[in-house]
């Protein structure tokens, strides 16, 4: 097997991004990298099995456990150095991490987000609210982003975007589903693997 980098997933619901890395490493979209920990902010979260099915080593570090973000974190923290990792990917993780923790891991993080950043991003902005407010301004498309996490929620700088028409009718819900199929299933795998095979040449 040829140098990979090492990948944590962090994930806090159903893990449907998660799931298009696993597939991407087992179809080799994903090649300069391994997801080595898939760690869960919720003990509830079905990603947490998808993980298993895949033969994925899984933590829960559970929010609602913890006494405050830095305990939080810290739990993260612990993981990601016990298992060397290189890169850190956020997959429908619906936790905002702290200043600190962003320049700790400075351009070692990425996030994917539902819809074409600057539009319809930062604070409050996350799950079906996204696509509520494309509706409700009445864009004729959106989409995803796939960027770097620094300390301003959707603010770092971004990696790759794909567009998604939108179709008379949707209801918050459909669009969800087609930005996921059309869109953040597609250019996560993708931005991973760009990010890794970049990570690898600074090694050498
Ligand atoms: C997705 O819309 C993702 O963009 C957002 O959280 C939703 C659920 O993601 N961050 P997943 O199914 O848990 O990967």
């Amino acid at each position: 097997m040829s140098e990979r980098i090492n990948i944590a997933v962090l994930v806090s619901g159903g893990g449907t991004n998660l799931q298009a890395l696993i597939d991407a490493c087992e179809s080799g979209i994903i090649k300069s990298g391994e997801i080595k920990v898939v760690i869960s902010s919720s003990p509830e979260a079905y990603a947490l099995k998808r993980a298993a099915n895949g033969g994925i080593k899984a933590a829960v570090v559970d929010k609602k456990k913890c006494a405050g973000r830095e305990a939080f974190e810290a739990g993260i923290v612990k993981i990601l150095e016990d298992e060397k990792i290189d890169l850190i990917v956020l997959a429908g993780f619906m936790c905002i991490l702290s200043e600190a923790f962003t320049k700790k891991y400075a351009d070692r993080i990425i996030n994917v987000h539902p819809s074409l950043i600057p539009s319809f991003c930062g604070e409050g902005f996350y799950g079906l609210k996204v696509h509520e407010a494309a509706l409700s301004y009445g864009v004729k498309v959106t989409g995803a982003t796939v960027h770097f996490v620094n300390e301003i929620p959707d603010g770092g700088k971004i990696i790759m975007q794909k567009a998604v028409k939108i179709c008379k009718n949707d209801t918050p819900k459909v669009l969800q589903e087609r930005v996921m199929k059309q869109a953040e299933w597609i250019i996560l795998p993708k931005s991973v693997e760009l990010v890794s095979k970049e990570l690898l040449k600074e090694r050498r």
